[in-house]
């Protein structure tokens, strides 16, 4: 049962990236001394405006020295390849931080992606907290794909979400490239995940994700329902559009 579900509505995007940065600044804070704080990165457009507003922003106000960071899926390309997640998180934000490189654990896109698949799980089990015997991240960062899919679980592989296994190798569905990805596993075990969207060209698939009458389309990032954890959605405007009047009534000024 999720603890907390929140929806944040945003005038631009440069304010959700201030209240983004300002939430993950106090989490990392409230971090106990001798521990570290998870975060699992997300791939896609929001994200790396996110990631560039805090390497901006944030690279000497926050203890990067407390974190640990993962990805909650990659593209099969090697790590300078320009699909790489890891590419576009290092040139956006991690290569600007003071972070050490053995605290950033990228998945290898250039591996076999059925023993890299394999590698990073066993990564995950040896890196994070075991809750209910699964690895738990403190914070998971999603986008979502125009088709509902989020990380690399696509609606034509929805099953994925429900794997036994930590990360499995997707397929996107028009390019056929190869991914590896979280599964709902791991990421409804998480302490925390937040969707980091906008744009209009995500405000009907949004929609359809939250009207309750919509038991037909069941889309993976309506899968999204940490057990014991809290997920927030940071939209801005535009993505909003189309929700209804209860929804919106989470607009920040
Ligand atoms: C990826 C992401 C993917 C992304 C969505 C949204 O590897 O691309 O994990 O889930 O977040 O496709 O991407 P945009 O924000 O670019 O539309």
């Amino acid at each position: 049962m999720i603890k907390e579900q929140s929806i944040k509505i945003f005038p631009t995007i440069d304010k959700l990236a201030g209240s983004f940065a300002a939430f993950l600044n106090q989490k990392i804070d409230e971090t106990p001394e001798d521990e570290f704080f998870s975060i699992a990165l997300s791939g896609g457009s929001t994200p790396k405006i996110i990631y560039k507003y805090l390497s901006d922003n944030f690279k000497d106000k926050i203890n990067w020295e407390k974190t640990k960071i993962f990805f909650g899926d990659e593209r099969c390309v090697p790590p300078d390849d320009e699909d790489s997640n890891y590419r576009m998180a290092n040139e956006s934000l991690l290569k600007n931080i003071p972070i050490s490189k053995e605290n950033i654990f990228r998945i290898k896109g250039e591996n076999d992606p059925v023993k890299e698949a394999k590698r990073y799980e066993e990564i995950l089990k040896s890196n994070l907290t075991l809750i209910n015997k699964i690895p738990q991240f403190d914070l998971i960062l999603l986008g979502l794909g125009e088709d509902g899919h989020t990380a690399s679980i696509f609606p034509n592989q929805i099953n994925m979400f429900y794997s036994t296994r930590l990360c499995e190798v997707a397929i996107h569905p028009q390019t056929k490239q190869k991914r590896i990805t979280l599964t709902g596993k791991i990421i409804n075990n998480a302490k925390q995940v937040v969707f980091l969207i906008t744009g209009k060209n995500k405000a009907e698939v949004l929609s359809k994700i939250f009207d309750v009458n919509n038991y037909k389309n069941k889309f993976p990032a309506s899968l999204v329902n940490p057990e014991n954890g809290n997920l927030t959605w940071l939209l801005d405007m535009e993505t909003s559009k189309m929700l209804d009047a209860k929804s919106k009534t989470k607009l920040i000024k």
